[in-house]
């Protein structure tokens, strides 16, 4: 893990949310999409607790962070720091996702802000030159990823509530025929990667094996959503239930396969 001062480069007010652009090229070329990056957000020794991150983007020498709407004081430090401003990173935490040799298909499944952190993802398997379909959920429209973010060749599928259970919306999605394939994304997909809060990672599991009768192993990778303190694995406030026990989720996730997490 690496501690470094990165340069706030560049600032972008998206929706309801800002993303911030910071000149790191140690971090950035040590990141991998999933991983996490702890960001002290205040000068000095305050605050002590750092933010928790999860890359919206990856370059050579940069990465993206995005700050979500709320009243969180880190937040508010970031949106108001003035370009320019050194901001302390620790990272990359944890496990990222891995896209093996071999797939073609990559299915990316997000809810809310979690969707954007599937951003890198995304942008790597396109640059491999896969088959990427992204399926997002937001409340409303204007929080949805914009079509003119993705790489050209990603198949979008957007959900919104719109006063309509979005549970019915998945199910169509993941195992129906609102994909235009019989047997919905998760028939059509080699891999998925996903990024959702908690409860969805049930509704997951339970299309995948609606159409797969079983989950494998290595066919879908989750983001656990947590924050962290240390990142280090010193702390223990990481800990959640998964893996078959109390497991430190900055050492063994943040990402973990599917299977680890509804078994
Ligand atoms: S964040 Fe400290 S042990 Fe995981």
């Amino acid at each position: 893990m690496i501690q470094t001062v990165a340069e706030l480069i560049d600032r972008r007010t998206t929706g309801p949310a800002q993303e911030l652009t910071l000149h790191t090229p140690e971090l950035a070329r040590a990141l991998t999409p999933g991983q996490a990056v702890l960001v002290k957000t205040g000068w000095g020794l305050e605050p002590y607790l750092r933010r928790t991150f999860h890359p919206v983007a990856i370059d050579a020498e940069t990465w993206t962070l995005r700050v979500p709407p709320g009243g969180d004081w880190g937040h508010a430090w970031l949106r108001a720091a003035p370009l320019g401003t050194a901001v302390d990173c620790l990272g990359p935490v944890g496990i990222g996702y891995l896209l093996p040799l071999g797939v073609r298909n990559v299915l990316c499944v997000g809810v809310g802000e979690w969707a954007w952190t599937l951003m890198p993802v995304v942008a790597q398997a396109a640059a491999r030159g896969l088959s990427v379909a992204l399926a997002m959920e937001a409340r409303t429209p204007r929080e949805l990823i914009p079509t003119l973010r993705l790489p050209a060749a990603v198949e979008y599928h957007a959900i919104t509530a719109d006063r309509r259970r979005t549970e019915g919306q998945w199910a169509e999605l993941l195992t129906g025929a609102a994909s235009g394939s019989r047997s919905g994304l998760l028939g059509w997909a080699d891999a998925v990667v996903a990024a959702a809060p908690l409860a969805f990672s049930g509704q997951l599991a339970a299309g995948v094996k609606a159409v797969r009768y079983e989950i494998s192993r290595g066919f879908a990778q989750v983001l656990y959503p947590a924050s962290f303190l240390c990142g280090n694995g010193a702390c223990q406030t990481c800990v959640a239930d998964v893996a078959g026990g109390r497991r430190r989720v900055c050492m063994r996730g943040p990402v973990f396969d599917l299977v680890d997490l509804v078994t």
